[in-house]
């Protein structure tokens, strides 16, 4: 079976003592993971060391990083580079989330170089792809995602696209409580999955996971995951309340 992954975004949220707790409260649930199943929480920059020694021991959680610059190291004042996270036993980003996309202006180009240099550093990229409401409203969304992950994943190996994770993420849905009905993100998966198996097989696509984005709560998580071409969120809210989080875990498939 695919991984079915339930992944964290704290985003600016917490302080370190905050995280801490959040954590360590996590961390008490009594479920244990299935092989096929990962926890993965994706913590600012400064709280990763701390995050990475708690999970320590931990079968299938792992922690990530928010983001990474495409350089290797350097005059970068400001960022986070893939040596680090290597130095830190990091193995996951997330890249390309939308609002690393608008506030910062990351385009498809810069995130397929942040992809390679993960890939070459052999960190899993999180990768982020989702269509704003405007380009729902005319339809559009299905061109907009492939046109994303062309430009920003399609120069990959058959092999080194296996290592991606990807994170469909609808704008309109993150941090709005409007959460895409379960069609709507099955749609769009199964488009994402049928996108992937043009490019590189239908064997290849069925081994990549695609996870949905964009206000999961644990009273919806388990309609979401459902879906056969859903495997797990990447929580932004809901994933800073440890009952909500440990609920979505349970959800998993
Ligand atoms: P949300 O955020 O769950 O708060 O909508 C999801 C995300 O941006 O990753």
């Amino acid at each position: 079976m695919r991984k079915q992954i339930a992944a964290a975004n704290w985003k600016m949220n917490l302080t370190l003592q905050q995280g801490e707790q959040l954590l360590n409260d996590i961390m008490a649930m009594p479920h244990t993971l299935a092989h096929h199943q990962q926890v993965i929480f994706a913590v600012p920059s400064p709280y990763l060391q701390m995050a990475q020694l708690k999970i320590q021991g931990k079968q299938n959680v792992f922690i990530a990083a928010q983001n990474c610059y495409s350089k290797k190291s350097g005059a970068y004042t400001g960022e986070v580079s893939v040596e680090m996270l290597n130095s830190l036993g990091i193995n996951f980003v997330v890249l390309g989330h939308s609002e690393r996309r608008e506030y910062f202006h990351e385009n498809n180009q810069l995130l397929a170089e942040k992809v390679n240099i993960c890939l070459e550093h052999a960190i899993t990229p999180i990768f982020c792809c989702g269509e704003a409401l405007a380009i729902r409203e005319e339809n559009k969304q299905n061109e907009f995602v492939s046109h994303q992950l062309k430009e920003s994943l399609f120069h990959l190996s058959a092999e080194q696209i296996q290592q991606i994770v990807i994170a469909y993420e609808p704008i309109w849905a993150i941090g709005t409580g409007k959460t895409a009905t379960s069609e709507q993100a099955q749609e769009m998966h199964a488009h994402i999955r049928h996108s992937l198996a043009e490019q590189y097989g239908t064997e290849v696509a069925g081994k990549i996971s695609i996870l949905y984005g964009g206000s999961v709560k644990a009273g919806n998580a388990g309609e979401l995951f459902h879906q056969p071409d859903v495997d797990g969120g990447l929580v932004g809210g809901a994933s800073l309340v440890a009952s909500e989080f440990i609920a979505i875990i349970n959800a998993l498939k």
